[in-house]
């Protein structure tokens, strides 16, 4: 019997003004989608923006539905949109954000399990890590090398 440990870190940036131009470019069109959220069951609205090594940056945003599971997350509207437009282009980061009508949220909003396994999909396949940024409305915000650093011992096709 062994133990084994692991060590992840995450860039913690306490405002906005602390973030790298490119990222900031990437977060406000995260805000900018998160307009476009359709939710009216949870009324909890997420953006997120994801950017292509070719410079072009794609969308998506959650869209729920009557028949609550048939609904969908903003994560992966935006990942297949990218991978659908833009097949076999690599990703290099992508940039996540929320609006609740509830309340304030004022801590970093992290993916969904579903939306990690999606994301490190193409993160698997293109040997390159994806950046993941997250914050809620206000305060921190949260810089992850890597979906495997969100989705350790992960499924992946090597087990197939
Ligand atoms: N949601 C996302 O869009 N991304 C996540 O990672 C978590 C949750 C959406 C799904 C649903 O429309 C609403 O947020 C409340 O769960």
């Amino acid at each position: 019997m062994k133990e084994i440990n692991t060590q992840t870190s995450f860039v913690v940036f306490d405002s906005f003004s602390e973030l790298e131009t490119e990222d900031k470019a990437l977060l406000n069109k995260a805000k900018e989608a998160v307009a476009n959220s359709y939710a009216p069951y949870s009324h909890f609205h997420v953006g997120a923006a994801i950017l292509l090594e070719n410079g072009i940056v794609v969308t998506g945003n959650n869209q729920e539905n009557a028949a609550y599971p048939s609904g969908m997350c903003a994560e992966r509207i935006a990942i297949w949109n990218a991978s659908s437009q833009y097949p076999n282009t690599i990703i290099k980061k992508i940039a996540i954000t929320v609006k609740s009508e509830n309340k304030t949220v004022d801590k970093p909003v992290a993916p969904c399990g579903a939306c990690r396994q999606t994301l490190l999909e193409y993160e698997v396949n293109q040997k390159e890590p994806i950046e993941v940024f997250f914050m809620g409305e206000v305060g921190t915000i949260v810089k992850a090398n890597s979906l495997q650093d969100l989705l350790p011992f992960s499924f992946d096709e090597s087990f197939l």
